[in-house]
């Protein structure tokens, strides 16, 4: 069964949409005669998520279950236990239906991988496809059989605790991921057994969360819902996504768990979304905090009147919508709708043939292969910032001695990110570790911890930093915050480097050896106040369980910097929200009228700058912009073409450019198009990604790469609400990062 599932696995490529289920009608004839069976309580049971205390299974909770008033478990990992409640549910309760387990499965199971921003930085759909896949099949091992991800909430801001597991800024980027790891988790056929559910989270705007701070409230124009947040959700729909999220959000003011625009309108209406919605944790009764129900049983009202089908952890479907149906403030077909929803979902991952779970069945987890992926996700996930006087790579040839110092050098635990609870620091690689692996006896390795913690302001152990650095040829640091910094209920309003780490890179700088900066954070921090003691920073993210050997291959140089940005690094925390894909205003900067604050005299009425879009002091542009990442190598771009320049909407056009390796190692580039929309009936960014390529390139060779633009590629939601490619001139633009400046222009007519 073992090697049956690795092949199954392996052929599980890229699959067709994998909600397309040729036992479709068979399984409605399932649902409804399920359906016809059922109870009120039944029913109602079906629609309650209880949470697993602690992954056991208490009393309470196996009365519950055996009396029908379970649909979904969530928490429960210990195989034993999960084979034992699924044993109850389907022995034990009148109708046998088995039940859901769920499980944040986020960036790997026991097998750590980057977090969902590391991946998006990455740039590469097949590995991040292939993560999902095995982070799928080592949940499936412990009877899981359904994860609370991807989470695609369109991430731009870096305050936001929660932009560690989202894919980043980009509407394209993050459907592309997002689709790539809903494949992944549900393979081909979400009924085979190493397939678990995914659930596209969180519906929607969660990202937007007013000043980053998690939580918080969320005002955005439908029109910019349309067109930035929900794209990846109807790719995740179009992808077969068994299960939708609601946000915890208050979305122009009608919280998502209560919002039938989002749940019924657009998700059911629009979408013709099969599946099934839950809430998300403790939602529904949060929407008497938000003031918008009154007590609980009004929340499960407006909950199940929505669309949300299942109640994660409160309880408010389970007390009050039978009294509701009595009372005919909801009718029988919305209770059925919902429950039919769950039963679909349970029916297409064939739950009810296969209720107990064997972990011989499954391949190792955690195994060697997993943590080559693993490793292989990672470094491409790391994106080189800065590399002054080429001090990277070392030379493994030459090197005698390096200085390893920083808080997060040698721990097994912060390099794995948010949200890993099944997560394995016995399986961590830190990249101390890995470095010493790499270089072998004959280099003088000097570890120096310097701070206990990355919010350290002790600096009392400097000075051996100070010396260790000394006397090595180089310093290598490695910074930035520790795990908890990010995730849920995790923001932060400074971004800077935490503690005193900037004053630590300051003094190892006086060392005069090369400084070299890691940084491992779940977000974008604000790191300009050290660059200019940094010779060369690396960005690392939370790189997971094999952060070392892939931190290490990028540092002496086996492999090249390949990972790009997947967000936009801001200079200073004011000028959030900062994003590529900006309007333009009627006043964009210009670089050479720029006055800085430093420079207005006193006493003068008008500084004799022109209006323009712009803060005094901090100019508009980013840090780094979205898509920037440099390479041990160059890249040259040239011969850009749009074909045809001129074409009726609805031709596609192709865009194609010429790019070549003119330097002296073989590298991974990530070759991207933007387009420009020049005039809509609606304002449209400055530039918009509409595809990229990951291709490697040997020394002096070259490629070209196009990419191939279709109407419903160009098209958005204009001023009348409908989607629409709207006719005009378009620029397109393929480089190496949004900021590309090799340009090519077309024009589509209406007829
Ligand atoms: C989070 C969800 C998560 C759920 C279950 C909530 O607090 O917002 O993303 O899936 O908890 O753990």
């Amino acid at each position: 069964m073992r090697a049956l599932l690795c092949a199954l696995a392996l052929l599980q490529g890229v699959g067709a949409n994998a909600g397309a289920n040729p036992n479709d009608a068979a399984i409605e004839a399932h649902v409804e005669g399920l359906l016809a069976r059922m109870t009120v309580e039944e029913k109602v049971g079906q629609l309650a998520q209880v949470n697993a205390d602690e992954g056991r299974m208490s009393d309470k909770l196996r009365a519950a279950v055996k009396a029908g008033m379970v649909g979904s478990v969530l928490n429960a990992v210990d195989v034993a236990t999960v084979n034992e409640l699924q044993r109850v549910a389907v022995q034990e309760s009148r109708l046998g239906i088995p039940l859901l387990m769920g499980r944040d499965v986020i960036h790997g199971f026991k097998t750590v991988l980057p977090i969902p921003l590391g991946q998006a930085a990455a740039w590469n759909p097949e590995l991040v496809e292939q993560g999902a896949r095995m982070a799928a099949l080592e949940a499936a091992a412990s009877g899981v059989n359904w994860t609370f991800a991807p989470m695609i909430d369109v991430s731009r801001d870096p305050r936001w605790g929660r932009i560690a597991e989202s894919f980043g800024e980009d509407p394209y980027l993050v459907s592309v991921l997002g689709v790539a790891s809903i494949r992944g988790f549900q393979g081909d056929d979400l009924s085979r057994p190493d397939a678990i559910a995914a659930c596209a989270k969180h519906f929607v705007g969660y990202g937007a969360s007013e000043g980053g701070r998690d939580y918080g409230f969320v005002g955005i124009p439908e029109v910019d819902l349309r067109n930035v947040y929900m794209p990846p959700f109807k790719a995740a729909v179009d992808a077969g996504v068994a299960t939708f999220m609601a946000a915890f959000s208050d979305v122009n003011g009608v919280p998502a768990s209560g919002n039938r625009f989002l749940m019924q309108t657009v998700l059911r209406d629009e979408w013709k979304f099969p599946g099934f919605v839950v809430s998300d944790w403790e939602s529904i009764i949060d929407m008497i905090v938000h003031g918008f129900a009154a007590n609980e049983k009004e929340a499960a009202f407006e909950a199940l009147s929505a669309g949300v089908d299942m109640e994660m952890a409160s309880t408010t479907y389970r007390d009050h919508l039978a009294e509701l149906l009595a009372a005919g403030r909801i009718n029988q077909d919305t209770l059925d709708a919902a429950v039919r929803n769950v039963l679909r979902v349970k029916f297409r991952l064939g739950l009810f043939e296969r209720t107990s779970t064997d972990p011989a069945a499954y391949p190792e987890v955690a195994s060697e292969q997993n943590l080559a992926l693993a490793k292989k996700l990672t470094t491409q996930s790391l994106v080189l910032l800065q590399n002054r006087n080429e001090v990277l790579p070392l030379a493994r040839t030459s090197l005698r001695s390096l200085a390893v110092i920083g808080p997060m050098a040698d721990d097994d635990y912060e390099q794995l990110g948010t949200w890993i609870y099944d997560g394995d620091t016995a399986l961590s690689r830190t990249p101390l570790r890995a470095i010493r692996e790499m270089v072998g006896p004959r280099v003088t390795v000097r570890y120096v911890r310097a701070m206990e913690t990355t919010r350290s302001r002790t600096t009392t152990a400097f000075a051996d930093a100070v010396a260790a650095a000394s006397s090595s040829d180089a310093a290598v640091l490695f910074l930035g915050e520790e795990s908890i910094l990010s995730g849920e209920a995790h923001s932060r309003a400074n971004i800077d480097l935490p503690g005193n780490q900037m004053d630590l890179v300051r003094a190892v700088k006086r060392a005069g050896k090369p400084v070299i900066v890691v940084i491992l954070a779940g977000r974008p921090l604000t790191i300009e106040p050290i660059l200019a003691d940094a010779d060369a920073v690396v960005y690392a993210w939370h790189p997971g369980s094999m952060a070392g050997p892939a931190i290490a291959d990028i540092l002496f140089g086996v492999e090249s910097p390949s990972g790009k940005l997947p967000v936009t690094f801001p200079r200073v925390v004011g000028q959030l929200p900062i994003y590529y894909a900006q309007r333009n205003t009627g006043k964009p900067p210009l670089p050479d009228t720029l006055v800085h604050i430093d420079d207005i005299k006193v006493r003068t009425s008008q500084t004799g700058l022109k209006n323009k879009s712009w803060y005094l002091d901090a100019g508009y542009e980013p840090l780094y912009p979205f898509g920037y990442g440099l390479s041990y190598t160059s890249f040259v771009y040239s011969d850009i073409k749009a074909t045809p320049s001129r074409a009726r909407v609805g031709v596609p056009v192709t865009v194609r450019a010429v790019v070549k390796n003119v330097g002296k190692v073989a590298a991974d580039e990530v070759v991207q198009l933007y387009v420009q929309d020049l005039v809509g009936s609606i304002t449209r960014p400055v530039r918009e990604l509409k595809g990229f390529q990951r291709v490697h390139l040997k020394p002096g060779e070259s490629r070209e790469v196009s990419f191939q633009l279709s109407a419903d590629d160009l098209a958005f939601y204009g001023r009348n609400m409908t989607r629409a490619t709207e006719p005009g001139a378009f620029h397109a633009w393929i480089g190496g990062s949004s900021r590309a400046d090799l340009r090519a222009d077309f024009e589509l007519t209406a007829d």
